[in-house]
């Protein structure tokens, strides 16, 4: 198999409010296959928001190493993590940290500026994946007026819309109905399919985890493969 993400013994532990020690990530060792879709299911509370926030670089491992294509990240420095996030990953949040005083078209160009695109090409292609998500109608609506699935709509938007070669997605059908799941979850085979896209999701829904050509479980801070 072609490495593209590494995981190697990742401890990550935090102080509990008793003094005591809480022991999230205890010794955790993963890959991900280029253009392969790997779920990741647990238990609330299981540790899978802490992994994915260390592989994505938001967060650091007390010790243990993540391997991007063999580059160990642990060593790169903020900007170097930045320009990496911003060109090769698309992160889809469990709490869509969208930004509320702008409109959901501007939530989905800000990446592409940032990654020098032209303000007018930006705008077309967030008018483009926001059409795909069925919200052009919501243009021009702040994200605090959007439900819930719509936020979640967006949010997978502006992850896509510098064209990630990976994606991390925490509950990305979190509060969504069964046709906006399915809508997802389709989007993200189809991102796999035809742009050989590795994609990395986390849920704690056995069904939704199928997506995925892996499935992997978090417990008692380890993960191992169930299917
Ligand atoms: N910054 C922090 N400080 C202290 N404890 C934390 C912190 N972040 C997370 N935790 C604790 O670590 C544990 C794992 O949290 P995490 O968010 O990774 O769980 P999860 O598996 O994503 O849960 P859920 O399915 O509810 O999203 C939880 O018990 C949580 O309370
Ligand atoms: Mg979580």
């Amino acid at each position: 198999m072609n490495e593209l993400l590494a995981i190697n013994d990742v401890y990550k532990s935090y102080p509990a409010s008793d003094g005591q020690v809480l022991e999230v990530l205890n010794g955790v060792n993963f890959k991900l296959a280029e253009k392969s879709i790997a779920s990741i299911v647990g238990t609330s509370g299981s540790g899978k928001s802490t992994l994915l926030h260390i592989i994505g670089g938001l967060d650091k491992a007390d010790s243990g190493h993540v391997l991007w294509n063999g580059e160990d990240i642990t060593h790169w420095n903020e900007l170097k993590m930045a320009s990496f996030r911003n060109n090769e990953m698309g992160f889809i949040f469990q709490f869509h940290h969208l930004l509320p005083e702008f409109t959901a078209l501007e939530n989905v160009m800000i990446p592409a500026i940032i990654n020098g695109k032209s303000e007018s090409r930006s705008r077309q292609l967030a008018y483009d994946l926001l059409n795909e998500f069925g919200l052009a109608k919501r243009l021009e609506h702040r994200t605090n007026q959007l439900s819930g699935g719509e936020q979640q709509r967006v949010a997978m938007a502006r992850a896509l819309i510098n064209e990630p070669s990976f994606i991390l997605a925490d509950e990305p059908t979190g509060n969504l109905d069964e046709q906006n799941t399915n809508q997802i979850l389709e989007h993200l085979i189809r991102l796999r399919d035809q742009h050989s896209v590795a994609i990395l999701m986390v849920t704690h829904e056995m069904e939704i985890a199928r997506a995925g050509d892996l499935i992997w479980e978090m417990k008692d801070g380890q993960i191992s493969q169930i299917l």
